[in-house]
């Protein structure tokens, strides 16, 4: 096969959800399809059971399963399909964003009952911002849900999205039939057995045929052609070139429980989807067929084994082909690093690899050089952009509750910031360290690996802040920032990466710091043009 070949037969998503919604049900049925695994019930959910907050053998559990299923890879159709899995609880909610910029495209499940919910909406906005193309999955089809009209409507509506759908449910809960394929112009007909795995349709070009009334009823016959005729009215036409740019979403129904539906969006997936994306470099936009290797750490895990202290880098290889034992520039660290073991995943194993394309994930394994955000080219200097911190949503001063290990401290925090679990800020004042954090089960989890993985204990202190804003000054020598720096002294502090930032204690204090300071640009996300 042509290196050409090899890219464009990738697909590389993520899948996202609020949680419950079935992803974890989604994913397995996939891989089911692509023979990656041979029954329901083998992929974890790498969810933190509810009520868990406390129990740490429950997030060591969840870190061990999410290293396995970090990346599942099949084959499909003569397709290389890689899911990059997203942790569904919103306190890692970073992760999940961390890892969209890797994703050339992603799938967004929704419960038909429930709608769209919080987390969708988060990270929708997140794959809306970077034109990710999405395809929506509406899930449990099997229940007793919401009209389709008013669900479409509200996609478009809470998502902002632009939506078409390629399938239509026949009925829905206890009166569910099957499901139109208007992609494909055929019937799917559901028999309510899970245990069914691959599924026979029926070919339906046109829907006036009186055999549909034989099929599904009179009723159900006049209410889909009904509804088609209304889809068609409603709805843009599909075109591809909409979706890939990010302006159109098809919608698929379906019962990822019951595997139904599910052969359909697949099938459709590895038709539209995207292959691997050019991705832009803060020098320039990089295409994946230049033969040259670049690639991004866009995910890093470490200490699994508390007696090795290896972590696992995840890499993006965005152009050329990335090979065992070949010399790479390690852009940040100006340094050429050998991978004598790159990891490629499949389904659920891990396994070395000689070579890997753009749109693979390879996991390298590093003794402290990487930080999330860091580029391996073959010599170019090259910044990939695209993973900002964002604004934490809680704060706390963090001491050192052992003064002799002080030096594990120091290490344990650092290295678990770069691995990207929460951020770090010092305050300018008096060099006393803040962590912010998305949930506060960080806390605790940093608290916890703290100690079990560096042999250091830490206690917390309440420290009120609102929200963290990156500064940028329109003019860093004006009276104005001068001004403000001296002022504000008491509310800034630098992140890791030595960007300043203002900690707000209150959206009134931001909003008067913003008047008095209008040449004072504050971001809630560290990356900004
Ligand atoms: P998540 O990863 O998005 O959090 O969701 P997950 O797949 O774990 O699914 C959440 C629950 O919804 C699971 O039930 C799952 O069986 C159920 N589910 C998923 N797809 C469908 C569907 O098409 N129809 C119906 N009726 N249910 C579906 P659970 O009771 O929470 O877990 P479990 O004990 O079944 O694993």
């Amino acid at each position: 096969m042509t290196f050409k070949q090899e890219i464009a037969r990738r697909r590389t998503f993520g899948i996202i959800s609020h949680p419950d919604a079935g992803k974890t049900t989604l994913t397995e049925k996939l891989l089911l399809f692509g023979g990656a695994i041979q029954e329901a019930g083998a992929v974890k959910s790498n969810k933190i059971k509810k009520g868990a907050t406390s129990d740490f053998m429950e997030i060591e559990r969840q870190r061990g399963i999410s290293v396995a299923t970090s990346v599942l890879a099949f084959l499909y159709k003569n397709h290389k399909i890689n899911i990059l899995d997203t942790p569904g609880h919103k306190d890692f909610a970073e992760d999940t964003f961390r890892t969209l910029t890797a994703v050339d495209s992603v799938i967004v499940v929704i419960d038909v009952a429930k709608g769209v919910e919080e987390q969708t909406e988060k990270l929708v906005e997140v794959c809306r911002m970077r034109n990710i193309p999405m395809i929506v999955f509406i899930n449990k089809l099997d229940r007793e849900g919401r009209d389709a009209f008013d669900l479409l409507d509200e996609v478009e509506q809470k998502l902002g999205l632009t939506v078409t759908p390629l399938s239509f449910p026949i009925g829905m809960g206890y009166d569910f039939k099957g499901i139109y394929n208007l992609y494909e112009k055929n019937i799917n007909l559901f028999s309510g057995s899970s245990k069914k795995k691959l599924e026979e349709t029926i070919s339906f070009d046109d829907v006036s045929n009186p055999e549909l009334e034989k099929l599904i009823g009179p009723s159900s016959a006049q209410t889909l052609r009904d509804n088609l005729e209304l889809v068609e009215g409603v709805y843009p036409a599909f075109d591809r070139q909409a979706y890939l740019q990010g302006h159109l979403q098809p919608v698929f129904f379906g019962s990822a429980l019951n595997n139904f539906g599910v052969r359909e969006l697949l099938d459709c997936f590895v038709q539209i989807a995207p292959p691997p994306r050019p991705k832009m470099a803060e020098e320039r936009l990089v295409e994946p067929s230049e033969t040259q290797m670049t690639g991004f750490v866009f995910k890093i895990h470490a200490n699994m084994d508390p007696k090795h202290r290896d972590r696992l880098a995840f890499v993006k290889i965005v152009s050329g082909t990335f090979e065992r034992n070949k010399p790479y520039l390690h852009v940040r660290l100006n340094k050429q690093l050998k991978f004598s073991s790159p990891n490629a995943f499949f389904a659920e194993k891990k396994e070395v690899v000689d070579q890997s394309f753009p749109g693979d994930i390879v996991g390298l394994h590093d003794t402290g050089n990487f930080k999330i955000g860091d580029t391996l080219t073959e010599g170019e200097v090259l910044h990939y952009k695209g993973i900002p911190s964002f604004s934490p949503e809680h704060f706390r001063y963090i001491n050192n509750a052992d003064p002799m290990k002080a030096k594990q401290l120091a290490k344990g925090i650092d290295q678990l910031m770069d691995e990207g679990v929460a951020q770090l800020f010092t305050l300018e004042l008096n060099g006393r360290m803040v962590i912010g954090t998305v949930g506060a089960l960080q806390y605790e989890v940093i608290q916890y690996r703290l100690e079990h993985e560096y042999g250091a204990k830490c206690t917390y202190e309440p420290f009120p802040v609102h929200r963290a804003c990156w500064v940028e000054p329109e003019d860093p020598k004006s009276p104005e920032y001068q001004e403000f720096l001296r002022v504000k002294q008491k509310f800034l502090a630098t992140d890791k990466r030595g960007q300043l930032v203002f900690l707000a204690d209150s959206a009134f204090s931001l909003q008067m710091t913003r008047d008095k300071y209008p040449g004072v640009k504050l971001h809630f996300t560290s990356e900004f043009e």
